[in-house]
């Protein structure tokens, strides 16, 4: 995007997935870590203006209206927003300043505002949502110095809108500096600055790999990303937004990372509901007969698979660290409910043995494989 101010003429439909997950996620967070009593704090590092000018609402406006229910609740709430460009922070204080939460808003990059945000975390939960235009804009280890905090028991989550296909087509425009006679140079400035941007050397070989499909490469990335992710939270899952189901490269990928299990299952209802919504709108909306394709089609068969699967792999558990374990293999394709209903009904077939009837849902009965 050459100018930035363009960007938000209008809201992209795909951009409305991306806002779903954001919004669709806050609500049941915020009840949830509210519970906490500790004061809460969303930060938006890229807010823009808080608006569209096609009426539509920003980020920031996102967040505000998610914290003002919760404030109501008896919270007590800050959003922290962050914009660069002169202008659209204008736009942004200008929408903000009469929202009825406590909104601080604060022009400039947002790594001039990180101890500020360190700062805070000390003595609020935080979740901090980074949404870049460009790939270029979020170095890997931009965050550490508030990821660091997790190690001390502070509580930050984190979604990221990782720019997975633009990331690709970019490092393969400089293919030409770096790949001499077939082999990478890793000590290229170049190299070294991408290596930055993904946390990594992983992506040189997704990126110049010519046995790897399209998709499967801004696919392969997200999950590069993911895994450095790992180094903070233990939960990381992805999402990929496509303009349309047939597109071979996603616009990009949303990445979510906590270190709470509740988190991430929550996350994943987040996005398995922007999978669905999508689908609907593609495949079912207006049409005489729903046509999506039979992998999108929910299958109790197919959801009890994929329990039976995770069971074997982590061997005897916990009824809640199964269905942990299955969602973090296929995030995002069912719900925890869904999941919750599969465990029941193999108890009950006698497809996986446990300490409990599989009657209720009980977290923290053993289950097990049959041999
Ligand atoms: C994709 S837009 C954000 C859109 C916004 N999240 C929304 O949904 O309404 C990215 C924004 O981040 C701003 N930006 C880029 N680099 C930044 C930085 N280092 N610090 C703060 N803002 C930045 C851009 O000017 C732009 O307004």
């Amino acid at each position: 995007m050459d100018n930035v101010l363009d960007f938000f003429r209008e809201k992209k439909p795909w951009s409305k997935y991306k806002d779903l997950i954001l919004d669709y996620y806050l609500k049941p967070y915020l009840a949830k870590v509210n519970k906490l009593k500790k004061p809460i704090l969303v930060v938006d590092c890229f807010a823009g203006p808080g608006r569209f000018q096609d009426g539509e609402p920003g980020s920031p406006l996102i967040i505000s209206d998610r914290l003002l229910e919760i404030q109501k609740r008896g919270a007590k709430v800050k959003g922290l927003y962050i914009e660069k460009n002169p202008i659209l922070y204008k736009q942004l204080e200008t929408n903000s300043h009469n929202l009825p939460i406590l909104a601080i808003t604060r022009l400039g990059d947002f790594r001039e505002h990180l101890d500020e945000i360190a700062d805070l975390a000390k003595t609020h939960t935080v979740f901090v949502y980074l949404d870049p235009i460009k790939p270029n804009e979020l170095l890997f280890d931009d965050m550490e110095s508030i990821y660091a905090q997790l190690k001390g028991g502070v509580s930050v989550e984190t979604l990221i809108n990782l720019m997975s296909t633009n990331f690709l087509r970019a490092v393969r425009g400089i293919k030409n500096h770096v790949v001499l006679d077939g082999l990478i140079q890793t000590d290229h400035e170049l190299v070294s600055k991408w290596n930055r941007i993904a946390g990594g050397p992983y992506w040189q070989q997704i990126a110049f790999d010519s046995h790897l499909s399209e998709d499967n490469c801004a696919d392969q990335f997200a999950k590069g990303y993911a895994n450095q992710l790992r180094r903070w939270f233990k939960g990381v899952i992805t999402y990929p937004i496509r303009e349309k189901y047939e597109h071979k490269s996603p616009k990009y990928h949303m990445i979510f990372g906590s270190r709470y299990p509740g988190a991430i299952e929550l996350m994943n209802r987040a996005m398995v509901n922007a999978r669905r919504q999508f689908i609907k709108k593609c495949f079912i909306e207006g049409h005489l007969f729903p046509n999506q394709p039979e992998k999108e089609i929910i299958k109790p068969e197919e959801i009890e698979k994929i329990i039976l699967q995770a069971s074997r792999k982590v061997g005897k558990t916990t009824w809640a660290n199964l269905r942990l374990s299955a969602t973090i293999a296929n995030p995002p394709t069912y719900t925890d409910s869904e999941f919750n209903r599969a465990i029941k009904e193999l108890i009950k077939e006698r497809l996986l043995h446990s300490d409990c009837p599989g009657t209720k849902i009980e977290e923290n009965a053993l289950i097990w494989p049959s041999p």
